[in-house]
């Protein structure tokens, strides 16, 4: 079996290492199983769930439930984070060490809570004594509540309350010092704002053990979408404005942020046709990821193509410990093909993920992962088409 890959890209199989599959709990919205399926039809063979499930991923039994669906049912190879705390009121702590012995990467906040300093800070030091990083979601949830939008131009014109580039800013800058303080190490997810990558910036200069990744919603479009697609741009953080991508490429670019992670966040239609103030956070990211790479990093030349190959395999792999995102000998056969001069029109209906969330239907890409395989196994394949 030759695969002619002339003119195109071989490289290590992608790894997101922030995505929202929603099993147990959400079935309607993506299983584990669909969830590989777009996964690998974005190119990539190694993803880290989040914990944000019915129930929250926050004991050993569901933890184990979803690695073990994994193996049974997904094309790629399912990691998981495990929650901070117990259910979605987040008063007290998970078992950290039976839940990182049983295989949890990362320990998250489920995305919901918004958590007692005394807590944080005793959760910062068991991590620092295990060594294992704390993803954090950076949402304050006093200052974001009500609000759907960047608190801004576009959302006063929306009659939406807003959500203040703050709500994340001062998260961001409490776990930056609990990291500072107990060594613990702590990787930033989805940072939206410019003053979000200046402090993790200063906190890396200061010798902090801290982390970034930039969403490719947040690196290629602005709060604006909204009055174009409405709710399907409505997403945790928000969508800010120019001066805020371009601070989060610029961050990409001088290495502040380390990885591009999608934030897959799967949600029905019928959630997404309820009003701004009612529908869910959250779009489908697996399958349009390495299309916006190309297009707004890569092929304007804002990131070089091996930065932006990093960003996406071994760079998020070390964050996270896993034995992805890299080639060497002796090491699984995960490989993805790119084509970098590939133009597609996005196209929601022709996604593998049950979902159809994505405020970039019908944009121009030009990049796309053209064969996905996964430890020898070619799981997705168009260029036979
Ligand atoms: C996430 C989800 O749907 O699970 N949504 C999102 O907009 N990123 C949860 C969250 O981060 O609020
Ligand atoms: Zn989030
Ligand atoms: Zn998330």
């Amino acid at each position: 079996h030759i695969i002619d890959a002339s003119g195109l890209l071989v490289v290590p199989g992608l790894v997101d290492i922030h995505v929202h599959f929603r099993d147990p709990g959400f079935p309607q919205k993506e299983t584990i199983s669909s969830g590989a399926l777009s996964a690998a039809a974005g190119g990539f063979t190694s993803v880290v769930c989040m914990p944000n499930t019915k129930p929250s991923i926050d004991t050993v039994e569901t933890l184990e439930y979803v690695l073990r669906t994994g193996l049974e049912q997904a094309v790629v190879k399912v990691y998981s984070s495990a929650a901070l705390t117990y259910g979605i009121e987040g008063k007290v702590l998970t078992e950290m060490e039976s839940l990182k012995q049983a295989g949890a990467v990362t320990f998250t906040d489920d995305g919901r809570t918004v958590m007692d300093p005394k807590l944080v800070y005793t959760a910062f030091r068991k991590a620092a004594e295990l060594d294992v990083p704390i993803s954090s979601h950076c949402e304050d949830h006093h200052l974001v509540s009500g609000g759907s939008l960047n608190q801004g131009e576009v959302s006063n014109q929306l009659g939406d309350p807003g959500i203040p580039r703050l709500g994340e800013e001062l998260i961001i800058a409490r776990d930056i010092l609990f990291a500072e303080e107990t060594g613990a190490q702590l990787h930033i997810q989805h940072v939206s704002t410019a003053r979000g990558v200046q402090l993790i910036r200063e906190a890396k200069a200061r010798g902090v053990r801290v982390t970034g990744e930039g969403a490719p919603h947040h690196f290629s479009i602005t709060d604006e979408q909204a009055l174009l697609c409405g709710t399907l741009a409505k997403v945790n953080p928000p969508l800010r404005t120019k001066e805020d991508v371009e601070a989060v490429i610029a961050g990409l670019a001088d290495g502040t942020l380390e990885a591009i992670a999608t934030d897959h966040a799967p949600h029905t239609a019928e959630e997404k046709a309820r009003p701004l103030g009612e529908a869910p956070f959250g779009l489908v990211g697996l399958e349009t990821a390495v299309g916006l790479t190309f297009t707004f990093l890569v092929h304007s030349g804002r990131l070089s193509l091996m930065d932006a190959l990093a960003k996406l395999t071994v760079n998020p792999s070390e964050i996270m410990g896993l034995p992805s995102g890299r080639l060497t000998k002796g090491s699984d056969a995960d490989i993805t093909i790119l084509d970098p001069q590939k133009e597609w029109t996005v196209d929601p209906e022709q996604f593998k993920s049950q979902s159809r969330n994505s405020p970039f239907a019908g944009m121009k890409l030009k990049g796309k992962a053209v064969l996905t395989m996964v430890n020898g196994t070619v799981v997705y394949d168009e260029m036979l088409n």
